[in-house]
């Protein structure tokens, strides 16, 4: 992965460039920014992406996969960016599902997952990576949620150590992933989630339901039980972690 990398100065979002390229691009490519002016979030959201402080990046793979297994791929990228961080910061991020690492409970990176895809194959799958390293501050509006690895640490981190490990990780879970299946991935999931086992409130586009966080499942879809016992599988939503 990464052997072809698209270096650019200023974009609106890697994530937009990504697309436009993913038909002719060879699978691992890397487009990697030093700054979005239009960085994009799940859910519609903005993704604030300051000029040198962060990590902005997207990468296209092709795996032969239906589009229903395209999720796996956001914890795969999950599992990767927590231990990359965590082997040149020297700090431990958890995650909370499906797609947050946390630090100290404040958010220092978002993961997108888009496809291009028939209705029973996958073309492109393009994994949108956005890692708060080096900012000295968060506009107030943020700073009750967000964080980066520099504030927490008390010191600056090489932003390319860190891209660099997060290619390596990738690349080694993708051919676990692609020789051995998902299993090990989710048990990595599973021990760094902070969601697991919890109370939580999960608000989805069609409502709110609260209950217990039981575990993912094999598509990486999270199983909520609710008071009355029923299991539900929540597909996306942010979720809240109850005290
Ligand atoms: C989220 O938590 O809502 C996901 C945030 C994803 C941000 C990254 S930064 C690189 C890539 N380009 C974008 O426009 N978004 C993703």
């Amino acid at each position: 992965l990464g052997k072809r990398i698209v270096f650019k100065e200023s974009v609106e979002s890697t994530q937009k460039e990504a697309h436009q390229i993913a038909e002719e691009a060879e699978e691992g490519t890397l487009v990697i920014a030093e700054e979005q002016t239009a960085g994009r979030g799940r859910m519609a959201r903005t993704w604030k992406s300051p000029k040198y402080t962060g990590i902005w990046m997207s990468l296209i793979l092709k795996p032969e996969l239906p589009p229903f297994k395209a999720p796996q791929f956001t914890l795969i990228t999950a599992v990767a960016v927590t231990e990359a961080i965590r082997d040149v910061a020297g700090v431990m991020p958890s995650i909370k599902w499906p797609n947050d690492l946390l630090l100290n409970g404040k958010k220092i990176t978002g993961i997108l997952t888009e496809l291009q895809a028939d209705s029973d194959q996958i073309r492109s799958i393009i994994i949108g990576i956005g890692v708060n390293v080096n900012q000295p501050e968060f506009p107030e509006e943020l700073a009750e949620i967000a964080t980066s690895i520099s504030i927490e640490k008390g010191e600056t981190v090489s932003r390319a150590k860190i891209v660099q490990a997060i290619m390596k990780k990738l690349e080694t879970y993708y051919d676990e992933y692609t020789m051995n299946g998902f299993s090990l991935i989710k048990e990595k999931w599973e021990s760094y989630a902070i969601s697991i086992g919890r109370h939580i409130i999960a608000r989805t586009v069609t409502g709110t339901i609260r209950g217990k966080a039981l575990g993912i499942t094999d598509e990486g879809v999270l199983k909520l039980e609710d008071e009355n016992g029923i299991i539900h599988n929540i597909y996306s939503a942010d979720i809240e972690i109850e005290q």
